[in-house]
């Protein structure tokens, strides 16, 4: 097993290094494995949006492209997305996202 450690901004803004993301979970998986307040209510299926998150841009180019599906639900998402908005669930692990910082986006 691998894994790597991002860091993530929660939505008080507190920023905390290191957080472990194993190569067998998605970033939701792993965000809310760390209990970050994600509801998650589809269960990583890419249809309710309570996962989305920011990446940084670097990491944002580096990860998984954004599925059809994916992209449907980001564009509901009006003012709240970014241009580095991603819907968690469907964000694979990958070595190159060592390093990654996510932000948790805003609940709707
Ligand atoms: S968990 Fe529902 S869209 Fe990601």
């Amino acid at each position: 097993m691998s894994s790597i450690n991002i860091t993530v901004i929660d939505r008080e803004g507190n920023r905390t290094e290191g957080v472990e993301w194993k190569d067998f979970e998605s970033l939701m998986e792993a965000l809310t494995r760390h209990k970050y307040p994600i509801l998650a209510t589809c269960g990583g299926n890419a249809s309710c949006s309570t996962c989305h998150s920011y990446l940084d841009q670097g990491s944002f180019a580096k990860a998984n492209e954004i599925n059809d599906e994916e992209e449907d639900l980001l564009d509901m998402l009006d003012d709240t997305r970014h241009d580095t908005s991603r819907l968690s669930c469907q964000v694979e692990w990958s070595e190159d996202l060592d390093g990654a910082e996510v932000t948790i986006a805003p609940e709707w």
